[in-house]
């Protein structure tokens, strides 16, 4: 049983540390990234203690819960320029403190029908700004699922045999070599192997080139191979770089072949007017994913496979349990993920939408791929910068003169001053800058290059 006063007093100080730490962050005054190194931690931490004895009280907790803050990765921090997790908003973290109260896991509608309905309604939403007003989803815990569910389903379209009895071996999936590693992964646990990954023809930026797709009815792809789908990028991880979803779609309509947009980062741009463009076409495409939490500002996971046609996702998954499955399934979403149990990934999605409308959330798209922009122009005037490309997104990869660049990216993490991510690019080593915090204005831009030319440049002793 809780003890009311006793949990009241814990989420009173949760609050408070919480409050304590954003604000800190946002102020860009602590470290923006700590690593201990793990048995440090677990020492500092008191772990090994807490785990065997228990006998955590508020107080205690109130001490262990600000050391685990300050040892962890600040992501409301303005020099938080990492990997592309939201930072989240705070109606999205009220919806996971809430999950983790009522615990009315999804995906079978009598373990929490207010729930389910959000996430029904949700979905509902998604599939309009998609533009698919016949189409069908499920949230899933993250976008690597979601891609996989995607795939699984457009396997069902071109092999629905595939599910009883095994995978035939003339299945290709063509994908640009961008693609993120989920879509290789996915075609491997489908059992397509990743031989069956055809690599599209692309400019020498990474974007499919639609002018080379190749001729499917010549035989280009090789005698007897059929083509389970083609993956486009809105946009590509490492470059933030979007496809031409239009021309890709209907090259796509035009061979008869199942049309995936991994949207994982970018369809958020479908909610800021300015960036829509970006996305044209994507209502051509047969399935769409798009991850909230990376551009939607809630915490990980809450990701969506959505459908142009409804029945298509049905079809993804066959199963029999005699415990869940039989008769009519009714409002259950079971029967379309890979899950069996999921969190309420819905409501922290409702929940920014609540507080902050669409409106509010394409701002915040909007505002990060501006500041993006801005960084490009920034670095692009100082010499020793290099710049291949002109951002389309929050996403901006560059180099600063011949040193290693992963070198100059770890020296950053050591200091705590930023957090950068790094990719190749054309083969070459390269930083990369995504901007996911609200709090990163031009003062941090300035203070990043300024930082990079210093660190990069030997000093008289060295
Ligand atoms: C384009 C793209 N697709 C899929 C994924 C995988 O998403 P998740 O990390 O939610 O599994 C990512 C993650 O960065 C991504 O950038």
């Amino acid at each position: 049983m809780w003890d009311i006063a006793e949990f009241a007093e814990a989420a009173g100080a949760t609050v408070d540390e919480l409050a304590a730490y954003v604000e800190e962050s946002q102020r860009g005054t602590a470290r923006v990234i700590r690593r201990t190194p793990p048995r440090e931690l677990a020492e500092k931490l008191g772990l090994g203690e807490l785990i065997r004895k228990g006998g955590m009280t508020p107080e205690t907790y109130r001490e262990f819960l600000r050391t685990f803050l300050d040892e962890g990765t600040r992501l409301h921090h303005p020099a938080y320029l990492a990997h592309q997790s939201a930072v989240p908003d705070f109606p999205a973290a009220l919806a996971d403190f809430i999950h983790g109260a009522i615990n009315n896991p999804m995906a079978v509608y009598e373990m929490g029908a207010a729930s389910a309905t959000v996430e029904f309604e949700v979905l509902r939403w998604m599939l309009e700004k998609v533009g698919f007003p016949e189409g069908g989803g499920v949230l899933t815990h993250g976008g690597s699922l979601a891609n996989l569910t995607a795939l699984l389903a457009a396997r069902a379209r071109v092999a629905p045999e595939a599910w009883e009895d095994g995978v035939p071996d003339d299945l290709v999936i063509l994908a640009p070599p961008s693609a993120h590693y989920s879509v290789s992964r996915a075609a491997a646990i489908l059992g397509l192997g990743r031989r069956a990954m055809v690599a599209l023809p692309t400019d020498d930026l990474g974007r499919i080139d639609v002018a080379r797709l190749p001729s499917i009815s010549d035989g280009e792809l090789g005698a007897g191979r059929r083509v389970m789908c083609l993956v486009a990028g809105a946009c590509a991880t490492g470059t933030g770089l979007y496809d031409d979803l239009r021309g890709i779609g209907e090259w796509c309509r035009a061979n008869g072949v199942w049309f995936h947009v991994d949207g994982a980062h970018g369809a958020s741009a479908l909610l800021s007017p300015e960036h829509r463009h970006l996305l044209d076409g994507i209502e051509l495409a047969d399935s769409v994913i798009w991850d909230a939490h990376k551009m939607l500002r809630t915490s990980a996971l809450a990701a969506a496979v959505l459908v142009r046609r409804e029945a298509d996702i049905d079809a993804a998954f066959q199963q029999d349990a005699s415990y869940l499955f039989y008769g009519d399934q009714g409002f259950d979403l079971i029967g379309r993920t890979v899950e069996c149990t999921k969190a309420e990934l819905g409501l922290k999605i409702f929940m920014n939408l609540a507080w902050r409308g669409e409106h509010g959330l394409g701002e915040h798209v909007a505002t990060r791929y501006a500041t993006a922009h801005r960084f490009w122009q920034l670095a692009r005037q100082r010499p020793g910068f290099e710049l291949p490309y002109e951002p389309e997104s929050n996403i901006v990869c560059f180099r600063y003169g011949q040193a290693d660049q992963a070198a100059l990216r770890e020296r950053m993490m050591a200091d705590g001053t930023f957090h950068l991510t790094s990719t190749e690019f054309n083969g070459v080593r390269h930083l990369r800058v995504t901007v996911m915090s609200p709090n990163t204005d031009d003062d941090t831009l300035v203070a990043l290059l300024d930082e990079i030319e210093r660190i990069a440049t030997p000093t008289a002793q060295s």
